[in-house]
């Protein structure tokens, strides 16, 4: 076999073969194929797209690079959850122990955050003394004892993908359905869960701008789980706004842990509520509707909030913080605030600009290799369909004396969009498909 050929051929629109895709795949991660080989052949993929075949033969190779997590050691049904990432999502915090209080076990393996997303891993270590790093056996003793656990991810699985995604993200390579589909199954697979909600997110803080190519790319996800014989649902949700009125580690905490006493009723929270119902369902132990009923009763009578102070203190966290947030939780007490200047209503929000302006104030990391601070972020008033006055406040920054505001807030700015009319019902919408 030749790369080459297999270049040729994909590039003239044909099909590579399970032998070839397994080929290219193998033959790179042991360094015999160069990066500039397997970067043409991305492009030919990016222009040319893959089969469904194409794409699972694709999703297993890298699978069967690295690592499988094996979850046989927690008892009863393990259901997963993954959102392919925005702005302001906190939803693993609330969701978790709301499925938990149905009897489901949540055993996570989560990220840190890149860019202009923040990563559940840095979210949960804003709680004060919570430990993400923990051993196999804390982390099956944790998911036993009290239904959930969420650890950052040290297993080292598809490192296949770990490779050819650095190579896709300085080709841009990056937004084609097939790549990002198998890369992201790839690392989902990896993981032995009885099934998989899958959060696939559209707009203008998402991978995919449009609703036609998310529900392409949810479609894509799900036939590559189902041909593995994985039990999947997908939502195609609403990232045209951050989600939840937070953005920022210990903010977003602090709208976690409101929803899961039910002390607030927003986006945030119904998505959520919408998640865990989907993956009560999945296990099979009830239906959507009735998951959907229990869980409520389970946020009005406490036993979420119970569920998750037990969590947070079998992970070394300070399970007070809880019951007062904003006393345990490091909030910076440096505000500014973002003030309308014209009437009208909120008709566009950059999502994606909303995230950087946080990264900006030290809640994210543009590299790596940079240091977040859990103490700022960005507190939101006005969303998308909201009237605003001039002299109101549309949303406050909190930021540090290190990093100032002035950059995060001209960014923020610029992600507004204020006119006379009211936005299209579909911007708001939070769940279209
Ligand atoms: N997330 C991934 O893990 N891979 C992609 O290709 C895109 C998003």
């Amino acid at each position: 076999m030749r790369p080459y050929d297999i270049i040729v051929k994909k590039r003239d629109g044909g099909i590579n073969t399970k032998e070839e895709i397994k080929y290219m795949i193998e033959k790179y991660v042991e360094g015999k194929i160069p990066d500039y080989q397997i970067a043409s052949w991305l492009m030919a993929i990016y222009f040319k797209h893959m089969t469904s075949e194409e794409r699972y033969n694709l999703t297993m190779t890298m699978l069967e690079s690295g690592d499988k997590v094996d979850l046989s050691a927690i008892e009863g049904k393990k259901i997963d959850k993954h959102s392919t990432g925005g702005v302001g999502d906190k939803t693993t915090i609330s969701l978790a122990p709301m499925v938990a209080s149905i009897g489901l076990k949540v055993s996570k393996l989560s990220g840190r955050g890149l860019g202009h997303t923040g990563g559940t891993v840095d979210k949960l270590e804003a709680i004060p003394g919570f430990k993400t790093a923990l051993s196999e056996e804390e982390f099956f003793k944790i998911a036993n004892e009290k239904g959930v656990v969420v650890a950052g991810q040290t297993a080292n699985i598809a490192p296949a993908d770990k490779k050819i995604y650095a190579l896709r993200d300085t080709t841009a390579t990056v937004n084609e359905i097939s790549l990002i589909s198998a890369s992201i199954m790839s690392k989902k697979l990896g993981i032995m869960s009885d099934g998989i909600v899958l959060d696939v997110k559209t707009g203008s803080g998402a991978f995919m701008k449009s609703i036609e190519e998310s529900v392409e790319l949810a479609k894509a996800m799900v036939d590559i789980a189902k041909k593995n014989g994985k039990k999947v649902t997908a939502l195609v949700t609403n990232m045209d706004q951050p989600l939840g009125y937070t953005v920022g580690n210990s903010l977003e905490v602090l709208e976690a842990i409101q929803t899961v006493k039910g002390e607030i009723k927003n986006d945030f929270t119904e998505l959520c509520l919408e998640l865990s119902a989907h993956m009560v369902d999945l296990s099979g132990i009830m239906s959507y509707e009735k998951a959907k009923e229990e869980i409520q009763k389970n946020i009005y009578n406490g036993k979420v909030k119970e569920i998750m102070k037990e969590w947070i203190k079998s992970q070394g966290g300070n399970p007070e913080v809880v019951e007062n947030p904003e006393k345990i939780l490091n909030i910076s007490n440096l505000t500014y605030d973002f003030i309308s200047d014209k009437n009208g209503y909120i008709t566009h929000i950059d999502a994606e600009s909303v995230g950087i302006s946080s990264m900006l104030l030290g809640a994210g990391r543009a590299s790596k290799e940079d240091i977040i601070d859990t103490s700022v972020g960005i507190k939101i008033f006005k969303k998308l369909g909201d009237e605003v006055k001039v002299g109101e406040k549309i949303a406050t920054l909190y930021y540090s004396e290190e990093k100032g505001y002035e950059e995060a807030l001209k960014k923020l700015k610029e992600s507004y969009i204020i006119k006379d009319e009211k936005p299209h019902e579909n911007k708001t919408k939070l769940i279209y498909e």
